[in-house]
């Protein structure tokens, strides 16, 4: 059943046009999207940017119909075609990214009891921010769990640190946004410091991605030494 146009194919899903209002997003992976749609209602709840799903839950008892989910269709740009288009800075890009994490770690976790955890997206970059009139929209909600927030800042930090390391032309602009991100990062996120360990969580989860390339993971320490000055060169 796919209904229309492709609009979109991420490392896990691909997104299929239903009409000018709405799309289906399903795992190539027969995962179970039901998780996710929990998350997202959760957020929505919480005032928080998501797409607004069709129906609250992954529907239909099939297999594939677990891998569906139906969701309000975003017109976009994402944030990395802003970027290619210089509709918005890194510089921008970096700050907005900060702002919808702080957003995101304000609001109370769904299901753990622990006080210090919140939702965290953890997979958090341009490709999966949405620009609209309103403002962002944050989609892929497949990797989120609840833990430390200082995790979410890692990942992302991660994540911008690992395209500024390769031999890119956006290089330049993600370690600007990287910068960015950590300069607009509440005074109490510490991501290198050996007491959290927070970068080093987030090297091991990227490192373990199986979407990730080997010359992806072959440039996770130089992606990680440069978190690190970064950080640095902020606190100093
Ligand atoms: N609600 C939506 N409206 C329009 N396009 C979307 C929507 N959700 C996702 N897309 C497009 O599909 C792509 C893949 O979706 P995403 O949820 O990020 O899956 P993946 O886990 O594979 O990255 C996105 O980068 C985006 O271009
Ligand atoms: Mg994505």
């Amino acid at each position: 059943m796919h209904t229309g146009e492709l609009l979109g194919s991420g490392r896990t899903a691909d997104v299929f046009a239903i009409d000018d209002r709405w799309v289906l997003r399903q795992y190539r992976d027969g995962g179970d999207a039901a998780p996710e749609a929990a998350v997202m209602s959760y957020l929505a709840d919480h005032g928080y940017p998501v797409p607004r799903l069709r129906r609250p839950t992954a529907h239909g008892d099939t297999a594939v119909a677990r891998t569906r989910l139906e969701m309000q269709r975003l017109t976009g740009p994402s944030m990395v075609t802003a970027l290619e288009q210089g509709a918005i800075t890194p510089e921008a890009a970096g700050a907005m990214l900060a702002d919808l994490l702080r957003r995101l770690h304000a609001i109370p976790a769904r299901l753990s009891a622990d006080p210090a955890d919140r939702l965290l997206h953890l997979d958090l970059h341009p490709e999966n921010v949405m620009l609209m009139p309103d403002g962002p929209v944050v989609i892929d909600w497949s990797t989120a769990d609840e833990g430390r927030p200082g995790l979410d800042w890692a990942m992302s930090a991660l994540i911008l640190a690992e395209v500024a390391v390769a031999p890119v032309a956006v290089a330049e602009g993600a370690r600007i946004g990287l910068t960015s991100l950590l300069r607009h990062a509440d005074p109490g996120v510490r991501l290198g410091d050996a007491g959290s360990g927070h970068l080093a969580r987030a090297r091991t989860r990227r490192a373990a991605d199986p979407h990730l390339t080997e010359s992806e993971v072959r440039l996770l320490g130089d992606a990680v030494a440069l978190v690190h000055e970064v950080e640095a060169s902020i606190r100093r």
